[in-house]
């Protein structure tokens, strides 16, 4: 699998994504697990609404990207940030404090690359806090339907459960998950199967007809004949941090 570049969605990531608001309640979630004034690489730092508020939390971050597009919006949030993959960092060994990555491993074709990588920048026995793409729900018709979908389209990929078993032969120990604060919105059916359509998540960007019509369209049909289609269901969804330390 190649990286997958957040270029084509950079101009409607923060409205799609939860913006900086967001940024703000992972954050919360992220610094028990730092020492004040660390020194942090965030590996896909996108725009940069993870890294901003770690750093109003007295952090220095360093982040990087493949995505152009969307350092051009986290420039001016974040102290430092640069174009590169992360399975190849331009960074001296042992450079780090931590390693942060939010939403982001799922999307990198190399992991075995990236942990390498990961391990040869921390200092040794520090923290690599990833928090999964995919999150726990609450269950309800929408979700039941997700559910299903997400597991023809092979999300989950960075869940701990999942990690633990990759990035144990690199010598990294599980040490605990922890969720965010629940996020509680409104959605109907008719507002998903239109996500859906828009390709608003990355899983769907690069699907050909024969796959969309397999895979993608059942699950919008399925949406549009649930009863009340247009009625907003309560959603409550919580992303975990999966807390992992390097080798000593
Ligand atoms: C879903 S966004 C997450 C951005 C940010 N962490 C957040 O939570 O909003 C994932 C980012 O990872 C970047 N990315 C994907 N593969 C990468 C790689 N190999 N090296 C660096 N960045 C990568 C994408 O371009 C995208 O900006």
């Amino acid at each position: 699998m190649d990286s997958v570049s957040f270029d084509r969605i950079a101009d409607r990531y923060d409205d799609t994504r939860g913006g900086i608001d967001r940024g703000r309640r992972f954050a919360a979630v992220i610094d028990p697990f730092l020492e004040p004034g660390d020194d942090l690489l965030e590996i896909g730092v996108g725009t940069g609404v993870i890294a901003q508020p770690l750093q109003t939390l007295g952090h220095h971050v360093i982040g990087i990207d493949l995505s152009r597009e969307m350092l051009s919006r986290s420039r001016d949030r974040v102290e430092s940030v640069v174009e590169g993959d992360a399975t190849r960092l331009p960074f001296a060994s042992e450079r780090f404090d931590a390693v942060v990555a939010v939403w982001a491993v799922h999307l990198i074709g190399d992991f075995d690359a990236l942990i390498d990588e990961v391990d040869r920048v921390m200092r040794p026995g520090s923290p690599l806090l990833v928090v999964s793409s995919t999150p726990d729900v609450e269950p309800n018709d929408l979700s039941d339907i997700a559910f299903r979908f997400g597991k023809a389209l092979g999300r989950g990929r960075d869940r701990s459960r999942y990690l633990v078993d990759r990035l144990t032969p690199h010598g990294f120990t599980h040490e605990t998950d922890v969720a965010t604060d629940e996020h509680d919105f409104e959605e109907s059916p008719m507002d998903r199967a239109a996500m859906i359509e828009r390709r608003d998540w990355s899983s769907l960007w690069d699907l050909d007809d024969s796959a969309w019509r397999r895979v993608v369209q059942p699950v919008i049909d399925d949406l549009r004949a649930l009863p009340e289609p247009d009625r907003p269901r309560r959603c409550l969804h919580r992303h975990i941090l999966s807390v992992y330390r390097g080798p000593s």
